[in-house]
């Protein structure tokens, strides 16, 4: 504290030192220990103490003084944010069998007969990563798609239960601790009273509370809103030895005054992974935080490393879901949707029931035969189900209590948007309005996709306005969006011309983009986000993709046959092509993207026919290494095939090779080219 300022008097400094340490001290005796030992009134008199001696001296503020917990401006936007280790998901399980399995997995790649584990609650939050430089809180981010989130650092800093600097003897140089960010279960009852009295927006529970509160633009906002946190793990660690088990870890954690959960513990084997999700599932309805399984995590870090991960998510780790909740309630109607794609989806209109701690009054019904299947009517009692963030949905109907007058359901032949007949596409379960984007339904959802977040991330363009725009004929395709004429904008009903010239200047921003969001923004059947980023990743640019063919797509280690297909279908479509041509008339740029799969994955593309009894391998590794570095295994030499690989005695499949002037490589040629 007293570095670079001679000027005040140490005595002062000393002072000043004391009050924060005291202040914050309290914070967590408070907000994370829960056992405040001072009145309110003697908190507020340190607070001011120190207060006043800043305004009177001013060069005592710090960044680190628990006075500048909430002292930034608004933002305009939240900055990206990218992660020194990707942020993962976890692997799920719902029944007991999934643990076991996932046990011996564990033992069996270890090759030991026993294992320890260390469990914790799964929270229901939202996850947040926290970078201490020398101990001093200096980034705060959201995980986003895992590689880069929102550097959310100001509203971080107005969550009391964080400190701003960690405490202990030893503090690491460096230090990357993630956790969830989250709202107790009382505190959220109290917000939604207060927000409902002022006649604020009321949260649906207590995880999209603590979501729309950290997305806050304005700290003062997020400052006023009872968030919490608990650390379940650590990304980076430097500059001080590592403890050797994630237990461990937390306890480290805690020396640190960083909120851990109390729940957390170590157990052993099957047995004791089901033991505690038992007993954690009976405690539930008493802890004050909301969660929606337990998590299990290999102890020892070493073995963590060892074990590795698979895709997006840790191999080490398991996330047990407890049973979801359930209640009865009657079907007042069934009404269809029409989402993005076309799809008819027949929608259950609910008396409303509390499930879960979650007033629910809609719930999906899939698809047509699901009805039937279920052969759900209406004035039918239904049983519904809530599972953590999942949608609610309709488990069985209740028959005996089937009022005599009922009729079974009947999809529409005609789309209720837009009354054009109906198609059944042959394989699949769906039925679609085929009127593409003159159907206004398809037009909303394709725009609000736009615009989402993820994509395109255009903010104020909501459903409302966007069904605005289309009423009014200014917006017939995504592409529209970018020309929008700002008088008329703010013509419309509840538009100003300030919202008009935000909202113009939203769409502008979003022109300087990324090829990921972009793909992901053209809404393509089967493409998410993370697809999306994988296709960036994998083709660099845009027009690579838009021609890649089947094979060259499957080469994707995220795309399958499928994703393939819908890819192919989309880029097949001529309107579609010319949406993307107008989007870069427009001025949408973005990078290309280095091919950083690609490189690692030399073989992108090429086919590969093995012939003859190689030396250093066999034909099964080869085709192994092969595929591993992105190439592909066939079994018979054509046109298409980029190399044929002979080993001793090839035979035929050689002869053919030199007449289609396919070229031959020797196993030598191969290990060069595999490690190219
Ligand atoms: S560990 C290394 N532990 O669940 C694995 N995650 O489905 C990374 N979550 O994004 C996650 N409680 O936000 C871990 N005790 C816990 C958790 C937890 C909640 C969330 C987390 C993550 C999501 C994955």
């Amino acid at each position: 504290m007293s570095d670079g300022r001679p000027e005040l008097p140490a005595r002062l400094l000393e002072k000043v030192r004391q009050l924060h340490q005291s202040i914050e001290q309290h914070n967590h005796n408070y907000y994370v220990l829960d056992t405040p030992t001072i009145s309110d009134l003697d908190y507020d008199r340190l607070f001011r103490e120190l207060k006043d001696l800043e305004t009177r001296y001013p060069a005592l503020i710090t960044s680190t003084s628990p006075t500048q917990r909430v002292g930034a401006s608004p933002l305009s936007s939240f900055q990206p944010a990218s992660h020194r280790t990707a942020m993962l998901s976890l692997n799920n399980a719902f029944e007991d069998q999934e643990v076991s399995e996932f046990d011996r997995r564990m033992r069996e790649t270890l090759e030991i007969d026993a294992l320890s584990y260390a469990v914790e609650p799964k929270l229901d939050g939202v996850a947040i990563s926290l970078v201490y430089e020398d101990g001093i809180l200096v980034e705060a981010a959201t995980r986003g798609d895992g590689s880069t989130g929102e550097n959310v650092t100001q509203n971080i800093r107005t969550v009391r239960a964080i400190p701003l600097t960690l405490s202990g003897k030893v503090i690491p140089g460096l230090i990357e601790i993630r956790g969830e960010i989250h709202m107790r279960k009382l505190d959220f009852e109290r917000l939604n009273q207060t927000q409902a009295k002022r006649g604020d927006k009321v949260f649906i529970n207590a995880r999209n509370a603590a979501a729309g509160s950290l997305r806050q633009l304005n700290p003062k906002i997020t400052a006023r809103r009872p968030l919490t946190f608990f650390a379940y793990a650590v990304g980076t660690l430097e500059g001080m030895k590592s403890p050797s088990t994630h237990s461990e870890m937390m306890d480290l954690l805690e020396t640190f005054k960083i909120p851990v959960c109390p729940e957390r513990a170590v157990v052993e084997g099957t047995e004791g992974l089901l033991n505690y999700h038992r007993r954690l599932e009976g405690l539930r309805p008493s802890l004050p935080y909301e969660m929606d399984g337990v998590v299990y995590k290999v102890n020892t870090l070493k073995q963590q490393e060892q074990i590795g991960f698979v895709a997006r998510a840790p191999r080490f780790a398991l996330a047990h879901k407890f049973v979801a909740e359930e209640a009865e309630t009657l079907v007042e109607e069934i009404s269809i949707q029409v989402g993005r794609t076309g799809v008819l989806t027949p929608v259950a209109r609910l008396k409303s029931v509390f499930v879960g701690g979650v007033k629910v009054s809609n719930a999906t019904l899939h698809n047509e035969d699901e009805v039937h299947r279920k052969d759900l009517r209406v004035g039918d009692t239904v049983k519904v189900r809530r599972a953590g963030d999942v949608i609610p949905e309709v488990v069985s109907v209740i028959l005996e209590n089937r009022p005599e007058d009922t009729k079974p359901f009947v999809m529409p032949k005609h789309c209720p948007v837009c009354d054009s007949e109906v198609v059944r596409i042959e394989g699949e379960i769906a039925v679609r309005c085929p009127n593409g984007l003159s159907c206004k339904a398809q037009l909303k959802g394709a725009l609000s996709h736009f615009s989402s977040r993820r994509a395109m991330d255009i903010e104020g363009l909501g459903v409302k306005l966007i069904e605005q725009l289309i009423e009014s004929k200014q917006v017939l395709s995504i592409a529209d969006l970018y020309s929008l004429d700002h008088e008329r904008l703010a013509g419309l009903e509840r538009m100003a011309d300030k919202s008009a010239t935000n909202l113009i200047n939203a769409i502008e921003k979003s022109k300087d983009t990324t090829l990921a969001r972009v793909i992901y923004a053209l809404g393509i059947r089967n493409v998410g986000a993370s697809t999306a980023l994988d296709l960036a990743r994998n083709f660099g640019e845009l027009d690579v993709l838009m021609e890649a063919d089947e094979m060259r797509l499957l080469a994707v280690p995220e795309v399958g046959p499928i994703v393939a297909l819908s890819l192919i279908d989309f880029f097949s479509v001529s309107k579609n092509r010319e949406v993307i041509n107008r989007l870069k008339a427009a001025g949408l740029t973005w990078p290309s993207v280095p091919l950083e799969q690609g490189s690692l994955r030399p073989l992108l593309g090429k086919t590969f026919v093995l012939t003859g009894t190689l030396e250093g391998m066999t034909r099964e590794e080869a085709k192994k290494e092969i595929t591993a570095a992105g190439g592909k295994v066939t079994g018979s030499v054509s046109k298409k095939t980029s190399y044929l690989v002979a080993g001793a005695d090839p035979g035929g499949k050689l002869k053919k090779a030199e007449a289609l002037e396919v070229t031959v490589l020797n196993e030598e040629a191969l290990m060069s080219l595999l490690s190219e």
